[in-house]
């Protein structure tokens, strides 16, 4: 599994360019499922959870072509079936159920399951579906979805802690091919939403009001080929808004979209962080002290929960108390263990608050990333702490930062990284799809033979064995006779 060694106490400067967003691109992607004709996605992130989505049209029938950062993907015959294996091992796979239904009128994929930062449900993507006449039936784990006529309706999607953004996409792709219109209410607004809807508004869908609460669609028969550039990635922006602040950097962030950073600024600025806006790029001057400051997390236009670590990682150098509260997702704490190692002083009071004492000088220590944006915010405090820090298992920073090594060094920060899964793609991180199924199996190979190789694993089959051993005596060897029980001496008291 690779890490990322960290040598602290650099200030990052220079220039550095964002990415597409790993969010926007994983439902445009599903969304080329909606027709036979060829989509191509441009500017699309370089990163393990597109590869993968790749991977997940392809094992449903499409063909799918890597050039660059450019997506080429054609789903001439497809089927409805998505592969348990491939679909729980990613949240975001979810967003296929919509359009299959849509095209095919049926779909079957497995129940994506929770995951480390929280539950997960998908009740109200179904209900969605079910309010534009789909039958749902959960059965061995698949959620099967039907429609034998797919009409419009009104559909409220809003749930315990506001709108889902993954939900919204699944019935707006649902509903671009159904009959007549469909109005969702309490729609998620995120820029990822708006990127989508302009994916399916040129393949001719009919969509209106995106990035708004009420979104209406009116249903088209059919949709055509488009070609799509994807949205710069506001989460990668913020971290590198952050990572400039908190290590009193100097950083132009280019491909910034400002306007879909609001809250994070707004924050930046009360703790003293100042910026210049300019044409599609952010100039960040962290030279000054941090200051304290309380966050909440809600849905866009509110303060990202996915920006959540990283910002609990520059209240660590910020001299008092800041609360962070988090409202979107329930177990969203697991870096506050891991900010404790190097230091950090953080308290987490009931489910969804955190108090950060900050103001403690960071020592580097070796670490364990739990989730992506965990992995973020602990990349952010190595880079501030005195001393190496180790960050294990960056697979999860692979999954939505693209080459974040490469772009850390190129800001002067001291970062390499170490043999790991994903770091032989990242040299050259783009495999075409012949490429990349046979890395997959090399992936299948290498972790038989890491689980094989494991102490662990190894002395525990050595167990098993013995264990066997003793059962098939017991029960085939007729000689076999219970041991006699020893008798212990008795003391004798007094
Ligand atoms: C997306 C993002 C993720 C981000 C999250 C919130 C992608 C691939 N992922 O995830 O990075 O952190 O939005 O901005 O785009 N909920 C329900 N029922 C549902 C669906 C969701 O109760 O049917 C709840 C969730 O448990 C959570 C909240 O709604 O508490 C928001 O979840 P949601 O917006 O659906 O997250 P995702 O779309 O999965």
């Amino acid at each position: 599994m690779g890490s990322l060694l960290i040598e602290g106490g650099c200030t990052l400067e220079g220039e550095v360019e964002i990415s597409g967003a790993k969010n926007a691109v994983l439902p445009i992607l599903a969304a080329t499922l909606l027709t036979e004709e060829l989509c191509i996605i441009r500017r699309a992130p370089q990163l393990s959870d597109v590869r993968f989505m790749g991977r997940i049209l392809e094992s449903l029938g499409a063909s799918v072509h890597f050039e660059g950062d450019t997506i080429c993907v054609q789903s001439g015959k497809i089927h409805g079936r998505g592969d348990y294996n491939l679909i729980r091992k990613m949240r975001g796979s979810v967003c296929i159920l919509g359009p299959l239904l849509a095209r095919l009128g049926q779909a079957e994929v497995s129940l994506p399951g929770g995951c480390v930062i929280g539950a997960r449900p998908i009740d109200l993507h179904l209900k969605g579906m079910e309010a534009l006449g789909a039958a749902v039936e959960i059965k061995e784990g698949y959620v099967c979805v039907r429609a034998e006529k797919l009409v419009g309706n009104q559909v409220f999607l809003g749930g315990k802690v506001g709108p889902t953004v993954l939900g919204t996409a699944n019935v707006m792709m649902v509903a671009a091919l159904a009959e007549g219109q469909t109005m969702i209410e309490s729609a998620a607004c995120e820029p990822e939403i708006v990127d989508l809807a302009l994916f399916l508004t040129a393949m001719g869908a009919n969509i209106q009001g995106a990035g708004s609460p009420i979104i209406k669609i009116q249903g088209v028969r059919s949709l055509h080929g488009a070609d799509h550039e994807v949205i710069p990635d506001r989460i990668e922006a913020a971290t590198f808004a952050i990572a400039a602040a908190a290590t009193r950097g100097n950083v132009k962030i280019h491909r910034a979209r400002c306007e879909h950073l609001g809250a994070v600024l707004g924050k930046l600025r009360e703790v003293g962080v100042s910026f210049t806006r300019e044409r599609d790029s952010l100039h960040v001057h962290g030279n000054g002290a941090i200051g304290t400051v309380d966050v909440t997390t809600q849905p866009f236009a509110g303060f990202p929960t996915d920006v959540q670590a990283q910002m609990m990682a520059l209240m660590t150098l910020a001299d008092g108390i800041s609360v962070i509260t988090e409202r979107i997702f329930e177990s969203r704490f697991m870096h506050v263990s891991e900010l404790a190692r190097l230091g950090a002083d953080i308290v987490i009071e009931g489910r969804a608050t955190a108090i950060v004492k900050g103001g403690r000088q960071l020592s580097g220590a070796p670490v364990m990333a739990s989730d992506l944006r965990a992995s973020a915010a602990l990349v952010i405090a190595g880079l501030v702490a005195e001393g190496k820090t180790l960050v294990k298992r960056i697979y999860h920073l692979d999954r939505g930062y693209e080459k974040i090594d490469q772009k850390l060094e190129q800001l002067g920060g001291r970062v390499i990284r170490q043999e790991g899964t994903w770091a032989k793609s990242s040299a050259s991180p783009y495999l075409s799809s012949s490429e990349l199924l046979g890395s997959a199996s090399q992936l299948t190979t290498r972790k038989w033979t890491d689980r094989w190789s494991s102490k662990k694993t190894v002395l525990r089959t050595r167990y098993r064995l013995l264990w066997l051993s003793r059962v098939c005596r017991r029960h085939w060897n007729p000689f076999w006779k219970p041991p006699k029980a020893r008798v212990l001496p008795s003391w004798k008291s007094g």
